[in-house]
């Protein structure tokens, strides 16, 4: 259920942003839709999201409530933003698919009968392996979804444990063949890495797992210990090893060299893909487009105002059902922020960031970095070297300070 939301601007009742945020837009918008639910909760899991028993009887957070309600704030957007062209759909949670594809489709059918749904957007949903099956795919493909995002994590039944995940060690790889099967060109696999107990040749099990089901992009995370989470209590009693540095620095240049000899190239520090299959709707975020996030908890970027929703889906719902915007708070940033924001999301991308983003200070503390083999410089572009990558954050950090 993740910790408590920061403090920030009020955000006025009608959800209007200020004239400048809306000036200089290219038309474009990436929507999020955010789906609360999950059938049981994941020890290491921090996302907003809820089990049915988290959410008992609370008026007005039952899925069909929720729905209406997101399908209010796709219409309190449109308010907002005017026409625009939306190039991406994500689908994410939680569980979407804990909702019936038709549900799902209903969803995506209220966006493009509001915005103008562009004839090649993207349109994902995120998935777990047992929460789908060939029909409800097939219904999705012909709703209208062209990109599918499985949870897979791992392939090793101690590791998956661990995690306190329901799926059985082979589920994903074959939900990857259904969804094939259903029509789908656009199939991502999520792995976690760094999980207590999880040997390099358990990584290697699942890197090897993952690419045997040929999907077309592939996540992997590292294993981030949320306070609060029952695997960080379970870390703290001392039941189970906090992840390592080092072994999790071991992983992720496995993770490159396996990925990246089978044809999938990394374009953002987590991110693998077959060429032409980079998530567009993601690369939107790094790029500081203009993105609007539906649902309990979602956060939004509009022209340098960034705002998010009410937590709880009753309180969302509450909001949307009195004809309030559900924001909770919201931050203009200024002119300044905004940049170095951009180098934050930027340096994470294969493409790097240009060179000119940088202050003149910060492009003589570059000379740091790249001195170290961190950071190359070429085509007026800084972009982290494979070493770079691995120490990401000190990089930045040692740039902006
Ligand atoms: C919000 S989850 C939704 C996907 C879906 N519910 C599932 O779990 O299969 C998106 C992805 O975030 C990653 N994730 C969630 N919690 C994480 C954590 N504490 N550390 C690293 N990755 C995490 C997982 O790889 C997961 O697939
Ligand atoms: S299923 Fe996914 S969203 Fe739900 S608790 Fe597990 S990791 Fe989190």
């Amino acid at each position: 259920m993740a910790g408590p939301l920061p403090d920030g601007d009020p955000v006025p009742d009608d959800g209007s942003l200020p004239v400048s945020a809306l000036t200089g837009t290219d038309g474009s918008l990436a929507l999020y839709v955010h789906v609360p639910f999950c059938a049981s909760r994941c020890g290491y899991c921090d996302f907003n999201t809820y089990t049915a028993a988290e959410l008992g009887a609370a008026p007005g957070a039952s899925q069909t409530s929720y729905v209406a309600a997101a399908l209010d704030e796709v219409a309190l957007a449109r308010r907002v933003l005017g026409p625009r062209t939306v190039t991406s759909v994500f689908v994410g949670g939680g569980t979407p698919t804990l909702l019936a594809s038709d549900t799902l489709v209903t969803v995506l059918g209220a966006i493009r009968e509001t915005f103008d749904l562009a004839d090649d957007a993207e349109v994902t949903t995120e998935a777990n392996p047992e929460s789908v099956t060939p029909s409800s795919l097939a219904a999705l493909r012909e709703g209208g979804f062209t990109r599918m995002s499985f949870g897979m994590q791992s392939a090793v039944p101690h590791v998956l444990r661990t995690l306190d995940r329901v799926h059985t060690p082979g589920r994903a790889a074959e939900a990857v063949a259904e969804a094939r099967a259903a029509g789908f060109d656009d199939v991502s696999l999520d792995l976690i890495y760094g999980t207590p107990g999880e040997s390099i040749a358990d990584w290697r099990t699942s890197l090897d797992a993952a690419l045997t089901a040929e999907p077309d992009h592939v996540s992997a995370y590292a294993l981030i210990v949320e306070d609060g989470t029952p695997l960080a209590r379970r870390i703290r009693r001392g039941e189970l090893s906090a992840p390592d540095d080092d072994d999790l620095a071991d992983k992720y240049l496995l993770a490159d060299e396996l990925l990246g000899s089978a044809g999938y190239g990394w374009y953002e520090l987590s991110n693998w893909a077959r060429p032409g299959h980079a998530c567009r709707h993601n690369v939107a975020y790094w790029l500081s487009a203009d993105w609007w996030g539906i649902g309990a908890g979602a956060h939004s970027h509009v022209g340098g105002v960034r705002w998010w929703n009410v937590k709880h889906p009753a309180a969302y719902t509450g909001r949307l059902a009195t004809g309030r915007s559900p924001g909770h708070a919201r931050e203009v940033l200024t002119a300044d922020q905004r940049r170095v924001e951009r180098v934050l999301l930027e340096i994470r991308l294969a493409e790097g960031v240009p060179v000119e983003l940088l202050t003149r200070a910060e492009r003589d503390r570059a000379a740091d970095p790249l001195s170290r083999g961190l950071l190359t410089e070429a085509a007026g572009r800084f972009r982290l070297t494979l070493e770079g990558r691995l120490l990401a954050d000190a990089v930045v950090r040692d740039l902006l300070d």
